[in-house]
């Protein structure tokens, strides 16, 4: 495992005056998820997470940086094409927290031209591949800069960038199954960056499709790096976090063995978990819908009947993911368009990659 100070590059930089690097990067949906950060420290998660690598859900984001030439440096950012000074702070801190691993930064202006094809702030994880594309671009940056720059080291360090802007942007540096925080049973985890996932895994699990029912489009009212913090002060996060750390445990044996009804079971009760989380936190908050709440109960009686697997998953938000296996694809899809369509804004046909 790689420690802080290795993502402090010593190397000698080449000189460059400007240019344009342009990276795409997808969001992610956590199986385990990351609620809840150590106080006075910079995001580092209270426990370990997984996620599948979503694929056709995804940010672009063009960064073009020139040689500052007055003192002053700049930061511009559009979106979809418009200028968003909204977004700006958010970058700002991200640029300043990772100044120390990226000193050639403070030498250019820059401007950031990002668009999704989702909704942002809607319980997609948009800051996530937003992020993650931010880092890619910047870690594209350091490689013209150093010439000696390895593959390897380039992911990693993109990693550990995408988790000073957004915890869970870590893991979306990598396809597939991605680990992020020290778990004592997945080799080299760690809370710095994050990791494809180590092990082998049931071929059920490489072929599983998530699509995405949007139920609410508009922003989060509660941010999840406010929820985070209001973990600390959660009379539940202690049994929260064991049992996040015995679902880990579940997950890699159930990976391994094939066990999708296990699977199903796992993510829903992880979901339901972190909803909770949220609800019993001060101040608490409910993030779900009752489109959300239709939804969930439609999921359980279509299961009850047809006995196929559909399971659900939620971020912090209003949205819900329906994971299911590829060779279940036909019947469960028309289902979900001729039962579930009316209760969603819009849906996205997404794939755990
Ligand atoms: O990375 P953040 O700070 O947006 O937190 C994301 C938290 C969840 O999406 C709710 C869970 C997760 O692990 O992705």
């Amino acid at each position: 495992m790689f420690e802080k100070k290795f993502f402090f590059n010593t190397k000698k930089y080449s000189i460059i005056s400007n240019g344009v690097v342009t990276k795409k990067s997808p969001s992610n949906i956590a199986l385990i998820k990351y609620w809840g950060k150590k106080q006075n420290k910079i995001q580092i998660p209270l426990n370990s997470s997984m996620s599948y690598t979503l694929g056709e859900v995804y940010t672009v984001t063009r960064l073009s940086f020139s040689m500052i030439e007055r003192k002053k440096r700049s930061i511009k950012l559009f979106f979809s094409g418009k200028e968003k000074k909204s977004f700006l702070p958010k970058i700002l801190k991200f640029f300043h927290r990772i100044s120390f691993y990226c000193s050639y930064l403070q030498y250019f202006n820059f401007v950031i031209e990002t668009y999704n094809n989702f909704p942002h702030s809607s319980g997609i994880a948009s800051s996530a591949s937003s992020m993650s594309a931010l880092s890619l671009c910047i870690m594209e940056i350091e490689k013209k800069l150093v010439s000696s720059l390895k593959e390897d080291f380039f992911l990693k360090k993109a990693s550990f960038l995408s988790r000073l802007g957004s915890g869970s942007a870590c893991r979306s540096i990598y396809p597939g199954l991605v680990v992020w925080g020290y778990h004592k049973s997945i080799k080299n985890s760690n809370n710095l960056y994050a990791i494809p996932y180590p092990y082998k895994v049931h071929p059920i699990f490489t072929k599983i499709l998530d699509t995405i029912l949007v139920i609410d489009e508009t922003p989060k009212k509660i941010l999840s790096s406010t929820g985070h913090q209001f973990m600390s002060n959660n009379p539940y996060a202690k049994s929260r976090l064991k049992c996040a750390h015995k679902n880990m445990n579940r997950l890699i044996s159930i990976l391994k063995m094939g066990d999708f009804k296990e699977f199903g079971k796992l993510i829903e009760h992880e979901a339901l978990t972190l909803h909770a989380m949220i609800m019993t936190s001060d101040p608490y908050f409910l993030c779900m819908k009752p489109n959300t709440i239709n939804v969930l109960y439609k999921v359980w009686d279509f299961r009850k009947q047809s006995k196929k697997n559909l399971y659900f998953t939620l971020d912090a938000g209003a949205n819900v993911h329906l994971l299911y296996p590829i060779k279940e694809k036909k019947f469960i899809l028309k289902w979900i368009y001729s039962e579930l369509f009316s209760f969603c804004k819009k849906i996205i046909e997404s794939f755990c990659q």
